[in-house]
């Protein structure tokens, strides 16, 4: 039942509980235990390549053109309620972000460790469950132009760019995270998909009709980017979408008004108001 394609939730757990209780590098005390371990480790090979086998079978069909309804359909049935039960859980990843990572295949670079200057926090990719959500939610079309604050490896433009018909852009200040974003983007034919390394106090916002930020900086950094959304919302509707403790100082900007309730272990979808 477990090799069944629609099974990857309950793989990905059997996969975790196989890697507790069978350890790779586990040395066997009797012959009893030897046989278990081999046999652990044959279910676990053919797990491993049942999800490879759908991920590339995604990936081939996104190479194509298409690819976007097989992909919600997986976050769908995954339902973002099921398991979610509190603001502990905003954060947590679970077997989406595996499916993610398996279609995205995103190469980082060896040194993740990059430093991190005052106001700028550390890189951290927004869970993918809080991304498909926030893609439903906001509905792009493909007038709309979703950038990215800080986009890291690229996970938030790459999803949108494969769900939707909207341009998606992601701004980064490290070249390297850059780099691997445009990889993933060229592999998957995902001309929609752009990423450009640049401070996002710098960045030309004229074409972005909706903004994310998943806490990306804070402070007088945050207060810039802040102060140049508001600009933008000066000359056209836009949303801000915010994630993680940066929601509460996108909340006190009195030119934007959430959409909905804030709620921890969802995106908050803000839209400016005149
Ligand atoms: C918490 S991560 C979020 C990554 C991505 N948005 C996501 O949700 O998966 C924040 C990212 O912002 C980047 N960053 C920090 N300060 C920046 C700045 N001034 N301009 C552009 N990117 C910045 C960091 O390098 C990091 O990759």
């Amino acid at each position: 039942m477990l090799g069944e394609p629609d099974r990857l939730r309950q793989r990905i757990d059997a996969l975790d509980r196989l890697e507790v209780h069978f350890p790779q590098d586990q040395v066997a005390g009797s012959r009893d235990e030897a046989a278990l371990q081999q046999r652990a480790r044959a279910i676990k090979v053919r797990l491993d390549a049942l999800n490879r086998e759908l991920y590339q079978g995604i990936r081939s069909e996104i190479q194509r053109g298409a690819g976007r309804d097989r992909v919600l359909a997986w976050s769908r049935a995954s339902g973002l309620d099921e398991g979610v039960t509190g603001p502990e859980d905003g954060d947590r990843y679970d077997h989406l972000d595996e499916l993610a990572g398996g279609i995205l295949r995103l190469d980082p670079p060896d040194d993740m460790a990059i430093e991190v200057a005052p106001e700028m926090v550390s890189y951290q990719p927004t869970p993918a469950r809080v991304i498909f959500d926030l893609i439903e939610r906001l509905g792009l079309t493909a007038r709309d132009v979703l950038v990215d604050l800080g986009s890291g490896l690229g996970h938030v433009p790459l999803l949108a760019a494969i769900c939707t018909s909207a341009s998606c852009t992601g701004i980064e200040l490290e070249a390297a995270y850059v780099e691997c974003a445009r990889r993933s983007a060229r592999a998957l034919n995902l001309a929609r998909a752009t990423f450009v390394q640049q401070d996002a106090r710098a960045a030309d916002l004229t074409s972005g009709t909706v903004f994310y930020l998943y806490t990306p900086f804070t402070g007088t950094v945050l207060r810039a980017v802040l102060d140049s959304l508001r600009r933008e919302a000066a000359t056209r509707e836009i949303r801000v979408c915010a994630f993680g403790p940066c929601v509460q100082a996108v909340a006190m900007e009195s030119w934007l008004e959430a959409v909905g309730p804030r709620q921890t272990h969802r995106a908050t979808i803000f839209r400016s108001c005149r």
